[in-house]
C-alpha cells in the first residue's frame, strides 16, 4: 500500500537510520537529500524554514528554538568579538537584554539609536560597527521604520540591516524586498498564531548568509523541535486570513479607545493621528496589524482595575494569538531596559499593550467598555 499523507507527518525522531557507511557518505556528499540528526535538519523544521522563507522572499532560512534564538543567530551571522552593533532604541526588552547582558560579555558592544536619529547614523557608527537591528513596527509603541530610508542609510555606512518583523508579519511588510539583509521572527507570535508554540526563524536575502545562519543554528544548537515546527507550519497556513482579521479588529478597537475619556493616548499606526500613519499605510499595504498600546493614568491601581475587570483581554505577557490578551511592558517585556531607556521611551506604569484577537469585535468593545468603567 502506498500511503501518501496530505499533510507532512510529524517526524518525532532525534535521529535517522543509515544502511551502511556508503549511505552515510552519500548524506555528506549530497546534503539536503537525506537526514542524519534532527538538530542538523528534520523534515518538519525544514518545512517551517521553507514556509517563512517563501513568505519573506529570501534565499534561505533557519528555524530556531525561539525568537530570542533567532535574534542571537542573526547577530552572530555578522559579528564576532570586538564588533559593535547599532540597535534602535525602540526595541523588545529581550533584545536589549541579549545585547546589554550577554553579547557585551562576548565582546560585542551596542549603541542605541533614538527613533528620530535612525536615518542619520553618522554620529553612531564606529569603525567596528557591523549592523543595525530594528523592528518594522516597534514593541510596544508601534513606531514604524521607513525601510527604504533605512536600507539607504545602512548601505552608505556599510552596515547590514537586520529587521525583526514579528509585529508586522510578511502579510503586511516584507523587509528583504526593500533590501534588508536578514529578517527574523518570533514565530511564537503571528506566524504560529495560537499561543501554543515557542519558536523563531531568520531569513537571509542572499544564499551565503543563509548558509552561515544554518551553520550557526546547528553548531550553537539553536534549532527547533519537530513538533513545534509542525504546529508552526500549521499555524502559518492561516496567517494571511488571521492577520487580516487581527488588523480589522485592532483598527476598530484603536478608534474606540481613542475616543474613550479614560484613555490618555493610543499608539496604533492605523490611526490618522499616528506620526507614521502615511508610511505605515504604504509599507503595510493598507493594514496595520493586531498590536496597539494605550495609556492609562500612571497609577498601578487603575491598571490593576482594568486588568481585573477585563474578561476578553487576560493579562498574558505574550501576543498575537487568535484570542485577545493584554500585557504590561514595564512589568514584563521591557523590564530589562535601563531606567533611562524606559523613561526615554515613555514606558511607565500606565502603558498597557493590547494584542487584539479575531473574536467578534463588538464583544471586544463591550468588554473594554466595562473594563475601563
Ligand atoms: C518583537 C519581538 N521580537 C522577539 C521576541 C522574542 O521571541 P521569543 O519569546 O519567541 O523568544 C519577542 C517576544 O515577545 C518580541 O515581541
Amino acid at each position: 500500500m502506498n500511503i501518501q499523507p496530505k499533510i507532512t507527518p510529524i517526524y518525532q525522531t532525534s535521529v535517522f537510520k543509515f544502511e551502511d557507511l556508503d549511505a552515510v557518505q552519500q548524506y555528506f556528499d549530497e546534503p539536503g537529500s537525506r537526514y542524519l540528526y534532527s538538530r542538523n535538519g528534520n523534515p518538519n523544521t525544514d518545512e517551517l524554514a521553507a514556509a517563512v522563507n517563501r513568505w519573506e522572499g529570501g534565499a534561505g532560512a533557519v528555524a530556531t528554538g525561539s525568537g530570542m534564538a533567532a535574534i542571537f543567530a542573526a547577530i552572530l551571522t555578522y559579528c564576532q568579538a570586538g564588533d559593535h552593533v547599532l540597535c534602535a532604541a525602540d526595541i523588545y526588552g529581550g533584545s536589549a537584554a541579549l545585547l546589554n547582558l550577554e553579547l557585551s560579555r562576548l565582546g560585542i558592544s551596542v549603541s542605541y539609536v533614538p527613533f528620530e536619529q535612525l536615518y542619520e547614523l553618522k554620529n553612531y557608527v564606529q569603525p567596528t560597527t557591523r549592523l543595525l537591528l530594528c523592528e518594522t513596527m516597534s514593541n510596544p509603541l508601534l513606531r514604524v521604520v521607513d525601510l527604504h530610508a533605512l536600507v539607504a542609510e545602512c548601505q552608505q555606512h556599510g552596515l547590514k540591516l537586520v529587521v525583526d518583523n514579528t509585529f508586522s508579519t510578511p502579510v503586511l511588510t516584507r523587509p528583504l524586498t526593500y533590501g534588508a539583509d536578514l529578517v527574523l521572527h518570533s514565530v511564537t507570535k503571528y506566524l504560529a498564531g495560537h499561543s501554543d508554540v515557542t519558536a523563531g526563524a531568520v531569513v537571509a536575502r542572499v544564499a551565503e548568509d543563509a548558509a552561515r545562519l544554518r551553520q550557526i543554528g546547528v553548531v550553537f544548537g539553536l534549532t527547533l523541535s519537530p513538533m513545534e515546527s509542525w504546529l508552526s507550519v500549521r499555524g502559518m497556513k492561516t496567517m494571511r486570513l488571521r492577520v487580516a482579521a487581527h488588523s480589522e479588529n485592532a483598527l476598530i478597537v484603536a478608534e474606540f479607545l481613542d475616543q474613550h475619556p479614560a484613555v490618555e493616548a493610543v499608539y496604533y499606526p492605523g490611526l490618522p493621528t499616528h506620526p507614521q500613519h502615511t508610511l505605515a499605510t504604504m509599507q503595510g499595504a493598507g493594514r496595520f496589524g493586531g498590536m496597539l498600546s494605550f495609556r492609562l493614568p500612571d497609577d498601578a491601581a487603575v491598571v490593576n482595575g482594568f486588568m481585573q475587570r477585563s474578561r476578553l483581554f487576560p493579562f498574558a505577557p505574550s501576543l498575537a494569538g487568535v484570542d485577545s490578551s493584554c500585557s504590561h511592558p514595564l512589568y514584563t517585556s521591557h523590564r530589562a531596559l535601563t531606567d533611562a531607556q524606559r523613561a526615554e521611551l515613555g514606558i511607565s506604569v500606565g502603558l498597557v499593550r493590547l494584542s487584539v484577537g479575531i473574536e467578534p469585535v463588538e464583544e471586544l468593545l463591550a468588554d473594554l467598555a466595562q473594563a475601563l468603567g
